[in-house]
């Protein structure tokens, strides 16, 4: 993988897709297709057939109730959790993706909600672990503070103040917003993002969710993981929603998309014409917990 030297942070470069004899993805064409995954635990099947798109330039969010499978949908696209059948397309072209490091070498990075961040190094240091830039065998701290620098001021993040601030002493946004910087600094195309907002304020969630939007405004193809129906509205271009481990609906957002009619979909699988909530209550499912804060 090249580290960007500009730190800036890479467009979704069609032409040299097309130039590769590939149909560069469009808004209409998706980066990222999964078809028909299904996932099993032991006897517990969590994943249904599930189909989910990522569009180039756009923000899906993917909703659904405590337990619905997004997660484990998002692992079973990062190789955590291998899949029992289904297909994973990129760019048009079916991949094999069996461990992290295949979804990294395509550009899909993934934010988990525990960040995953060491508390006891600096943001230069989180930003690198393991992928470490070196010159002449040693670590090459200038190019890579320039880097952090020019990644953070490329996502227009103000307010961190310097970046050997150790991790622990940052707050929960600044830490999303490292976590974030760190999936985005590896000339990725797809990112995402588990819940980013959770454990977040008003002004800081406020923070995150611009970084989201500018992040599609770059190119990239962003799945936003949240409960928080008023945030999936303001920033997302699409939504699939999940019901007891099927995708029931994938629909655009538009001025008429109401909090309602997603908080229905989330609940019952269903919302009008759109979802499909029969299948699953047919199977005598029970219903998960609620946890959307609506
Ligand atoms: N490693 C695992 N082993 C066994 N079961 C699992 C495992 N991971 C997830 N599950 C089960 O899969 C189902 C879906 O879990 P998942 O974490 O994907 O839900 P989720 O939609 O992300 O929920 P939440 O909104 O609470 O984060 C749950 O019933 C969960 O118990
Ligand atoms: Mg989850």
């Amino acid at each position: 993988m090249d580290l960007p030297t500009t730190g800036q942070v890479p467009r979704v470069n069609t032409d040299r897709i097309e130039e590769m004899g590939v149909e560069a993805p469009t808004k209409q064409r998706p980066l990222l297709q999964v078809t028909g995954v299904n996932k099993t635990f032991g006897s517990v099947h969590v994943l249904h057939d599930v189909d989910f798109a990522v569009y180039p330039g756009s923000v899906t969010s993917l909703i659904g109730d405590n337990g619905a499978g997004k997660s484990t949908l998002v692992k079973t696209i990062a190789g955590i959790h291998p899949r029992d059948s289904g297909t994973i397309s990129f760019n048009g072209e079916p991949v094999d993706i069996q461990s992290p490091k295949d979804t990294a070498d395509l550009g899909i990075e993934v934010v988990y909600q525990d960040l995953a961040l060491c508390e006891n190094l600096d943001i230069v240091q989180n930003l690198f672990l393991g992928r470490e830039k070196l010159h002449r065998g040693l670590l090459d701290e200038q190019a890579m503070e320039q880097a952090a620098r020019d990644t953070l001021a490329s996502l227009s993040v103000r307010t961190v103040k310097s970046v050997r601030q150790l991790v622990s002493s940052l707050s929960g946004g600044q830490r999303q917003t490292v976590a974030i910087a760190k999936a985005v600094l590896w000339n990725s195309k797809v990112v995402l993002l588990d819940e980013p907002t959770a454990a977040l304020g008003v002004a800081q969630t406020k923070q995150v969710l611009d970084l989201v939007r500018r992040l599609a405004e770059q190119g990239l193809g962003v799945v936003l993981i949240s409960h928080n129906m008023n945030d999936v509205l303001e920033v997302s271009d699409r939504v699939s929603a999940m019901y007891l481990g099927r995708v029931v609906a994938d629909v655009p957002v538009t001025p008429a998309t109401t909090r309602e009619f997603l908080v229905e979909l989330i609940t019952s699988g269903q919302s009008g014409d759109v979802g499909t909530a029969r299948a699953s209550a047919a199977e005598g499912v029970e219903s998960p917990q609620g946890g959307t804060d609506v």
